[in-house]
């Protein structure tokens, strides 16, 4: 019989959207469940060489100035060693949780980032193939749970907040953020059409309390009808 591969969840949103703080709690409450085992990464990261290239990708230095294709191909690469490691994570009966995967790829390189239309189409062309190949799949999230926030909402809070700037993504003009958000709401839409991959949006406009206890229902009603917990 074939065994059914454990949850894997993606969690993704825009800077600003609460998802670090999320994370620690979700980390935090998870830790106290002795019933399950998971397993936090993240991306750009998650593996020793996929942590050496996010320093290069995240570098303004090293990678500002690199071509929209350019940085799309080193998130790519770094996934592709990430996902080695959640491949045999979820074997050994993990469940994996990662602070962003490809949905912010699409949000940022795809859409932000690009400079016009014609890029878009060649970035939109260029990242699905790349996902068909190496994310597709028994390798593609189970549950994207995105944490969905008005763009002037989390500018204004990244703004607010300038202890958070830690790489060149966070100097950005609001119009990066209106098109990561559009890219976010495309992406998706995209796989609630494919299927094979649950969504679940979650409004981060609520307190930080509230926006817990969404994404941990969530994430705890994923889990269950995947696996059978007491
Ligand atoms: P974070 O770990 O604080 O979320 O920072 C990671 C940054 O990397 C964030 O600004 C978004 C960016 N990023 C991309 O541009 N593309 C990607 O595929 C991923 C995973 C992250």
């Amino acid at each position: 019989m074939k065994t059914r591969l454990t949850p894997f969840i993606a969690i993704e949103g825009m800077d600003g959207s609460g998802k670090s703080t999320l994370v620690r709690r979700l980390q935090e409450r998870l830790s106290l469940m002795s019933d399950h085992r998971y397993v936090f990464t993240r991306e750009p990261g998650g593996t020793p060489a996929g942590e050496a290239i996010r320093n290069i990708l995240l570098d303004g230095n090293l990678s500002g100035n690199a071509s929209g294709k350019t940085q799309l191909l080193g998130f790519f690469y770094a996934r592709s060693h990430h996902l080695e490691m959640i491949g045999g994570k979820r074997k050994a009966g993990f469940t994996v949780i990662s602070d962003r995967f490809d949905g912010s790829t699409f949000a940022y390189q795809v859409h932000a980032q690009t400079a016009d239309g014609n890029e878009r189409e060649e970035l939109d062309d260029l990242f699905w193939t790349l996902r068909n190949n190496i994310v597709y799949g028994e390798n593609a999230p189970t549950l994207y749970l995105y944490l969905d926030l008005p763009p002037k909402t989390a500018y204004a809070r990244r703004d607010a907040d300038s202890s958070q700037a830690k790489n060149h993504y966070d100097t950005m003009p609001l119009a990066f953020y209106e098109r990561q958000h559009a890219g976010y709401d495309d992406f998706l839409s995209e796989i609630e059409r494919h299927g094979g991959s649950e969504v679940a949006r979650i409004d981060a406009s609520q307190s930080p309390d509230e926006v817990f206890e969404d994404a941990f229902q969530a994430i705890l009603e994923h889990i269950r009808s995947r696996l059978i917990l007491p």
